[in-house]
């Protein structure tokens, strides 16, 4: 695996984080995210007007303060998330990153947001290894929920995904009805401490489909649960009884694609792999059956640019270059999985 051999300048604003980075081959110089979460929190969720308009105010301080933190280096190329996203907040990102790679004449390439979150674990935050490939990797975020079989950096497949909501989204879900707040992840694990999760059945769907995932049924439990119980409701163990809901259906389905598919080494990205019981459950179960397994720091599991700096790194040193034509796109497939 070859990383560019110059400091790269990354952007990311795909949804409701501002972030910039540098990096230099893998290893992370510098990495600046202005979170809008204050700001959506009193609409309990992303308002996409509102997230462009506040990427159009963060984005030169959280560019400017990057650089700053990296010591000024010469950057000899730019990475932007320009798929998929909201496309108003991704436009901010992108029209940033042509500007600046027309006046520094360095050289432009997209990155697809999911490719970002998949090469997190090969950021070098604080000395770590890269890991072994192929892998099996486990996406798991505010939008996504992903089985990815990578072959090698930019060669994907994709081997199942939700049909409904995503993992991220079912917490947030869950947690608005518990009254926890915005976002729920976290609220939810927070809340959970010390709860019995025994204490509320639900739902865990698709056993039989073991590589896609649903959570729309979870969600229209929780509503009802909240609704029967009432004041009665302990939201403590609703917290917990969710929280397992969740990381019950992702490890077993993460464990028995490992089986079928004979992974060696397993990754566990985006921002719910954030969740400590659902790092340690599967932590647990690649070790019991041998196998490696990766998490990003904390820092890396939320939206962040560095992400986007490693895997635009590698585009890069592989010669991939954009022209200033490139779009913001709603939706894409994964790069190197047939798709575009
Ligand atoms: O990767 P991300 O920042 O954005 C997307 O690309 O969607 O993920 C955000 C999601 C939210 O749904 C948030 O509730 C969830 O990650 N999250 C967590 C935790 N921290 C963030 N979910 C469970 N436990 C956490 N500790
Ligand atoms: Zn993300």
């Amino acid at each position: 695996m070859t990383f560019f051999d110059r400091p790269v300048l990354a952007i990311e604003s795909s949804c409701d984080e501002t972030s910039a980075a540098v990096i230099d081959g893998r290893r992370v110089l510098s990495s600046v995210i202005a979170s809008q979460v204050e700001m959506h929190r009193k609409w309990g969720g992303v308002v996409p007007e509102a997230a462009a308009r506040a990427h159009v105010e963060a984005i030169t301080p959280v560019i400017e303060e990057a650089l700053q933190q990296a010591g000024n280096p010469n950057i000899g190329g730019i990475a932007v998330t320009n798929r998929p996203g909201l496309v108003g907040a991704l436009s901010v990102g992108l029209t940033a990153a042509k500007a600046l790679s027309m006046s520094w004449k360095a050289p432009l390439v997209g990155v697809h947001h999911l490719e970002g979150h998949l090469l997190s674990i090969c950021a070098d935050l604080n000395g770590e290894e890269l890991p072994s490939y192929p892998m099996l990797a486990l996406v798991v975020s505010g939008g996504h929920t992903e089985l990815v079989w990578i072959e090698t950096p930019g060669e994907y497949r994709l081997l199942g995904q939700t049909l409904d909501d995503a993992a991220g989204e079912a917490f947030d879900k869950g947690a608005r009805l518990l009254g926890l707040g915005y976002p729920g992840g976290y609220a939810v694990q927070e809340a959970a401490v010390g709860g019995n999760a025994k204490r509320y059945s639900l739902p865990r769907a698709l056993a039989k489909d073991p590589l896609n995932f649903s959570f729309s049924g979870l969600k229209t439990a929780m509503y009802r649960l909240v609704e029967k119980e009432g004041a009665a409701l302990d939201k403590r163990d609703a917290a917990a009884s969710l929280q397992e809901a969740i990381v019950d259906v992702l490890s077993k389905k993460a464990m028995s694609a490992i089986e079928e598919f004979g992974a060696a080494s397993f990754g566990l990205v985006g921002g719910v792999a954030a969740n400590k019981p659902l790092r340690e459950r599967l932590r647990d179960g690649c070790r019991k059956r041998g196998v490696a397994f990766h998490v990003p720091d904390f820092s890396l599991c939320t939206d962040n640019a560095a992400m986007i700096g490693v895997a635009g790194s590698l585009r890069l040193a592989q010669g991939i270059r954009d022209s200033y034509d490139l779009d913001a796109l709603p939706n894409a497939p994964l790069p190197g999985s047939g798709g575009a």
